[in-house]
């Protein structure tokens, strides 16, 4: 048992990080730790030096950012895993390369996880099926199992939900679909916040920019044997084949690991930033950062609800991650949103919900600016 969090950060992981009581927008971006910008700086110097075999050292840092991935996964190795610039390049790879079938994707996803099979299904391939959540909003095995059919080759869904912060069960999706279909996740609400069975998946996309806090321009995606075996290299570029440095015009036979999952080369400055985040959350412990972010969702919910407040988010700790929705039904959105922008609370604010996002760096202080903030609306 992890000892109840205190009213500062997660000793030993807020250290890291610069952003002022208040921030709470972490579901949109989260802050890269002063360890990333060390890195970023550090490695854009030497690329500026031009020093000789300088670039090849500077390429080192994909390696050490894939094999950070794999652990952070549970992957078997670095061979699953391949650097990308964010979600939509491991969706798009995923989505075309799909020759055919249904995919089952959640109707009311972030668009990331929707263009691409829109894009798919208007090239003749595979074609998205919407699935609708049940009453409360929630992706279920069952809701899974009651949409599939012979055709259905895929289901894609987000291991958080960005709206409602709905934990998906990737185990029973996994169970549920049997070992035949893909199973494809958008890890990006969940990794770095929380620990699941990542490899129940087939195809893990994730940006690194939100959770894992490594700034944008970041993510990877890991490839299952089974993704490895049925997705075309439809987007699989110079750098995703054998022997990408012979230049002898012929067309090479796509890379036997998931670095085929590539167009060209990744930033070797984005893979430092990446390795430098990853390492940090290994060598916290994810377990230890979930118990912070599990406390001060609590506190949040019990903020919200002691104004009157409605939480849209699931509230049990097994159903959550770290993204709680409300609204305030006495008062317009714009107001509350307002308001707590003037009490230096950084959120997201939609028209039909407010997203309040802690880690394991959010103070008690924080949740006290929301408090004040809340209470201060007139009703
Ligand atoms: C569920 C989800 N997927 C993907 C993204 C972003 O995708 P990308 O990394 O391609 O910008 C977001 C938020 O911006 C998101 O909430």
């Amino acid at each position: 048992m992890s000892p109840q969090p205190g009213p500062g950060g997660l000793s030993g992981y807020a250290e890291h990080f610069v952003e002022p009581d208040g921030y709470l927008d972490f579901g949109r971006f989260g802050p890269p730790s002063t360890d990333v910008v060390e890195t970023t700086a550090e490695l854009t110097g030497q690329a500026a030096r031009g020093d000789a075999g300088g670039v090849d050292e500077l390429m080192t840092h994909e390696l050490r950012a894939r094999r950070a991935a794999a652990r952070l996964l549970g992957a078997a190795s670095a061979d699953t895993i391949a650097l990308l610039p964010n979600t939509s390049t491991g969706l798009f790879h995923a989505a075309l390369g799909l020759p055919r079938g249904t995919v089952l994707v959640p109707e009311r996803e972030f668009p990331s996880n929707l263009y691409p099979w829109r894009r798919a299904a208007a090239l003749g391939r595979v074609r998205p099926v919407p699935l609708a959540a049940d009453e409360q909003s929630r992706i279920t095995p069952d809701v899974v199992r009651a949409a599939l059919t012979t055709e259905t080759v895929a289901v894609s869904l987000s291991a958080v939900d960005f709206r409602t912060g709905y934990r998906a069960d990737l185990a029973g999706i996994r169970e549920v679909i049997g070992p035949d279909r893909l199973l494809i996740v958008d890890a990006i609400q969940g990794l770095g916040a929380t620990d699941l069975p990542w490899t129940a998946a087939d195809v893990l996309v994730t940006g690194g920019q939100k959770w894992l806090r490594a700034g944008w321009s970041t993510g990877f995606l890991y490839a299952s044997e089974l993704a490895m075996e049925r997705l075309e290299p439809i987007l699989t570029g110079w750098s995703g084949v054998d022997d990408p440095y012979l230049y002898d015009g012929r067309e090479h036979a796509p890379a036997p690991t998931a670095l085929r999952f590539a167009m060209t080369n990744p930033s070797p400055i984005a893979a430092g930033a990446l390795a430098t985040a990853l390492e940090l959350v290994e060598h916290v412990g994810i377990d230890r950062i979930a118990a912070h972010i599990a406390q001060r969702t609590d506190e949040l919910i019990d903020t919200v609800r002691s104004v009157g407040g409605l939480v849209l988010s699931p509230t049990s700790e097994h159903e959550r991650a770290g993204i709680v929705a409300f609204t305030v039904p006495t008062a317009d959105g714009a107001v509350v949103a307002k308001s707590l922008q003037e009490h230096g609370v950084s959120t997201t604010f939609r028209p039909d919900w407010i997203r309040l996002c802690a880690h394991a760096s959010t103070t008690l202080a924080t949740v006290d600016l929301v408090h004040r903030s809340l209470r201060s609306l007139p009703r």
